[in-house]
């Protein structure tokens, strides 16, 4: 067979997990075209193909500008059901079998949508996976840290009301110059209350930012993580406490974090022991899922076999499951590694 066919299915079959999703970022132009006409909003572009060449970004404030506009489109708990459950079925096609996803609460209520009928839309449909394709996930609430401490500890309070849909906390939006410090509290706060937390901590931001997510927020798991390697001791600090990095490397390709996918970090994070991890971000921004993002970084830093089989071994292991869910997933990774030998 075709090396390339044979490493693409490889890579779509192998049990995995995806770690770093934002739903609002799943958003297809074909669903959104829908999705407006049925709300009667007219988009400012005039078909699929226009959306697509307005998808190109000089940095992460670029794009933020453009995503944050596509999600002005969602209205009605139908559209968030719909949004998540297409995410749903496509992920379902490439054997991820557990997932980990952020909502943006803000970029929705700051517009009079209901926190309820954002909450109720994603859950729904992540409960309809479970029970159709047997996907389990998290739902990770993350604030939008160019808002204000008050405006996060506003929507942490209500997303109290929702506690037992709500697994953890995160961090995203423009990253330089909003340091995790200026969320300690709400971090203090979320945790207090049992919420697991995690951070977006140098994708643009410097490794500081990352030792102030681990310090001062105390996250489980950083959110990309390339500036790490930028600090010696960090990445030592990162490969012995096995924290793990949900690093996303086309993302990182269209958001102009790297120059090219020969030069991107995740060979020298897997050298180091870094427990790094394989996901998609915003896929419908970045132009691929899960699987488009482990082969083109596969075919461009020649990852082997073993890399992939590692990389999806990591991403259970770097996932909020239990350890008794962890393992059973685990196996299921080693049997089909054994099985394609
Ligand atoms: N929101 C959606 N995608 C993001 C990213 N890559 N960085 C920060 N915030 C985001
Ligand atoms: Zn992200």
């Amino acid at each position: 067979m075709d090396k390339n066919i044979s490493l693409k299915n490889f890579i779509n079959n192998i049990p995995k997990a995806e770690l770093h999703l934002h739903i609002e970022g799943t958003f297809e132009p074909e669903l959104m075209f829908k999705i407006a006409e049925r709300n009667k909003i007219k988009l400012k572009y005039n078909s699929v193909d226009e959306i697509h060449s307005a998808y190109k970004f000089n940095n992460l404030q670029e794009f933020l500008d453009i995503y944050y506009e596509g999600a002005n489109v969602l209205i009605t708990e139908q559209d968030f059901y719909d949004l998540t459950w297409e995410y749903l079925e496509k992920i379902h096609s490439q054997n991820v079998l557990h997932t980990e996803i952020f909502f943006d609460p803000q970029t929705h209520t700051d517009r009079g949508i209901e926190f309820s009928t954002v909450i109720s839309g994603i859950h729904h449909a992540l409960k309809d996976a479970e029970r159709e394709f047997g996907i389990t996930s998290k739902l990770i609430m993350s604030f939008l840290r160019h808002l204000s401490e008050e405006d996060a500890f506003d929507t942490l309070q209500q997303g109290f009301k929702f506690r037992d849909w709500i697994d953890g906390v995160g961090l995203d939006s423009s990253e330089a110059g909003n340091p995790p410090s200026k969320f300690k509290r709400v971090f203090d706060k979320a945790r207090s209350e049992g919420f697991l937390v995690m951070a977006h901590a140098g994708e643009e931001g410097p490794a500081e930012y990352v030792w102030e997510a681990l310090d001062l927020l105390k996250v489980q798991r950083i959110d990309h993580g390339n500036r790490s390697l930028d600090d010696e001791q960090l990445t030592r600090r990162i490969a012995e406490e096995q924290i793990a990095l949900t690093v996303c490397p086309l993302s990182n390709l269209k958001l102009r974090v790297v120059k090219n996918l020969e030069e991107h970090p995740l060979k020298t994070m897997l050298d180091k022991g870094i427990l790094a991890t394989v996901n998609s971000d915003d896929p419908a921004y970045f132009g691929g899922y899960v699987t488009e993002n482990y082969l083109e970084t596969a075919q461009a830093l020649n990852l082997s076999k073993e890399h992939i089989y590692q990389l999806a071994r990591n991403s259970f292991e770097g996932s909020f499951l239990s350890s008794e869910e962890k393992s059973k997933m685990l196996e299921r990774v080693d049997e089909y590694f054994r099985s394609q030998k």
